[in-house]
C-alpha cells in the first residue's frame, strides 16, 4: 500500500543524505514551485531552487520534457496535503525524459549524458518540474532512441500505473479477458496496450473521439460510454477490470461484468483523501477499514476481488515499458506541448479540458 511508502519516505526525508560519490552537477536550478495550494495561478517559475545532494542509488537528470498527469493538478490543488503541506513550497511533476547529469555511488549503471526516461513514485517529495530532477535507480531506464523526449515523457507514470494494476494486482496472463473503463485516457490507453502485449483480449470504454485510438491500440471492442450501455455492449465475463474513472456507476458495471474470482481495480482509492481529511494517523486506518469492508462485501456478493491500485516504481515494469515503447507497441499520443515558462497556461488547458489528451512541458 502507498501509505507504507509514505511513512518510509517521511523517515528518509528527515534523515541526512548518505554519501554522494558523484557531486551534483548543479547546486541550484530553475524549477516550477507551488508556494501554496490553489489554481494554476499559484505556479511560479523560480530560479535558484536548491538541488539536493545525490544519495548513493540516485541519479541527477537534466530535464528535457515532463508530461502533465492529473496527479500534478491535484497536488497543486492540495490533494495529498497530509504529506505535502509541510513541504511547501513544493516542486510537483512525476514523469520525466532527459539526460543523466550525475550519478550516485551505486548508480554507475547509468552514464553521464545518457538519455533516460522514467517516473517518480506518487509520494516522492521533490518533483520533476525542474531543470534538474533526482530519481532513484528503479525509477529510470534508458530512453529508446526511436522516441523524442516529448514522446517518452508521456509514457512512464501512466504505463507504470497500468502495469501495477494488471501485472502486480490482477496478474493477467495470456488468453484472459480484460475490460478497461476509461480506455481513452493515458492510463487506460497504456492498459489496453499492456494487456494486448500480454496476450489478453481487451475491451474498453471511451468517448467517441477516442474510439479509433483505442481500437488502434489493439482493443477487440471500444464502447462509447456516451452512447452505449456498457453492460449490454460487452459480451461474456472478464478476468480483470481496470476502472480509471472509479465513480459508483463504473464500479457497478465493473463488478457486474467480472467472472467469479476476477479482479476489479479502481484508480480512485480513497486513502489520500481520507488522510487529507483526518490526518495520516487517523485517515490511514480509516482507509484500511473502508477498503477491507468493500473487499468483504464484493467477495460475498459477487465472488470477486476488489482493489484500490496505485502507481508504484517498478524496475521490471519500467524495463518492459521501455521494451514495448521502443518497439512501437506502447504509445501515449501527445496532443500539445508548452514551454516550461508557460506552465500556468498548460495546467489551465488540462484543468479546463481545452486539450483532449496528453500535454507535455518542454525545457529549453
Ligand atoms: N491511483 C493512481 O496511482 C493513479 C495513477 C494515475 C492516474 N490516476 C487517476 O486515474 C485517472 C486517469 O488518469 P489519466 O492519466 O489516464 O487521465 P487522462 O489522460 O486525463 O484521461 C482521462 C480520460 O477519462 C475518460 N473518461 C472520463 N469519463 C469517462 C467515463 N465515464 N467512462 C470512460 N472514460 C471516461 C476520458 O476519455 P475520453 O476522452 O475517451 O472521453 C478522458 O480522456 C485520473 O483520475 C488520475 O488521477 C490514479
Amino acid at each position: 500500500m502507498w501509505w507504507r511508502a509514505v511513512r518510509a519516505r517521511r523517515r528518509i526525508a528527515g534523515a541526512r543524505p548518505a554519501s554522494t560519490a558523484a557531486a551534483a552537477a548543479e547546486k541550484s536550478c530553475r524549477a516550477v514551485v507551488v508556494p501554496r495550494f490553489g489554481g494554476p495561478e499559484v505556479l511560479e517559475v523560480r530560479q535558484g531552487v536548491p538541488v539536493p545532494d545525490l544519495k548513493p542509488r540516485e541519479v541527477l537528470v537534466r530535464t528535457r520534457a515532463v508530461s502533465i498527469n492529473p496527479l500534478d493538478l491535484r497536488m497543486r490543488s492540495g490533494y495529498g496535503r497530509s504529506i505535502f503541506e509541510p513541504l511547501l513550497p513544493l516542486i510537483i511533476g512525476r514523469d520525466i525524459s532527459g539526460e543523466v547529469a550525475a550519478t550516485g555511488t551505486y548508480a554507475s549503471s547509468f552514464s553521464i549524458g545518457q538519455e533516460v526516461f522514467g517516473a517518480l513514485h506518487p509520494t516522492a517529495l521533490r518533483g520533476t518540474y525542474a531543470d534538474y530532477a533526482i530519481l532513484s535507480l528503479d525509477e529510470l531506464t534508458p530512453k529508446p532512441s526511436t522516441l523524442s523526449h516529448v514522446e517518452a515523457s508521456a509514457i512512464p507514470f501512466a504505463a507504470l500505473t497500468a502495469w501495477r494494476a494488471l501485472h502486480g494486482t490482477a496478474r493477467i496472463s495470456e488468453g484472459q479477458r480484460v475490460l478497461v473503463i476509461g480506455g481513452g485516457g493515458a492510463v487506460g490507453l497504456a492498459a489496453v496496450q499492456l494487456a494486448v502485449a500480454a496476450g489478453c483480449g481487451v475491451s474498453a470504454t471511451c468517448g467517441s473521439q477516442s474510439i479509433e485510438r483505442v481500437m488502434g491500440a489493439g482493443a477487440e471492442q471500444a464502447i462509447d460510454y456516451t452512447a452505449e450501455e456498457t453492460e449490454a455492449a460487452v459480451k461474456g465475463k472478464f478476468d480483470a477490470v481496470l476502472d480509471t474513472i472509479g465513480v459508483p456507476e463504473t464500479e457497478r458495471i465493473g463488478i457486474n461484468v467480472l467472472r467469479r474470482g476476477g479482479h476489479y481495480m479502481t484508480l480512485q482509492g480513497e486513502a489520500a483523501a481520507l488522510a487529507d481529511r483526518y490526518g495520516l494517523a487517523v485517515g490511514l486506518p480509516v482507509a484500511t477499514a473502508a477498503l477491507l469492508k468493500k473487499q468483504m462485501q464484493y467477495r460475498s456478493s459477487h465472488g470477486v476481488e476488489y482493489w484500490w491500485t496505485y502507481m508504484r516504481a517498478d524496475a521490471e515494469g519500467l524495463h518492459e515499458i521501455q521494451r514495448l515503447s521502443g518497439a512501437g507497441k506502447l504509445q501515449i499520443p501527445v496532443e500539445k506541448t508548452f514551454p516550461i515558462n508557460q506552465v500556468r497556461e498548460a495546467h489551465m488547458a488540462k484543468e479546463k479540458k481545452l486539450v483532449h489528451g496528453k500535454v507535455v512541458l518542454e525545457f529549453d
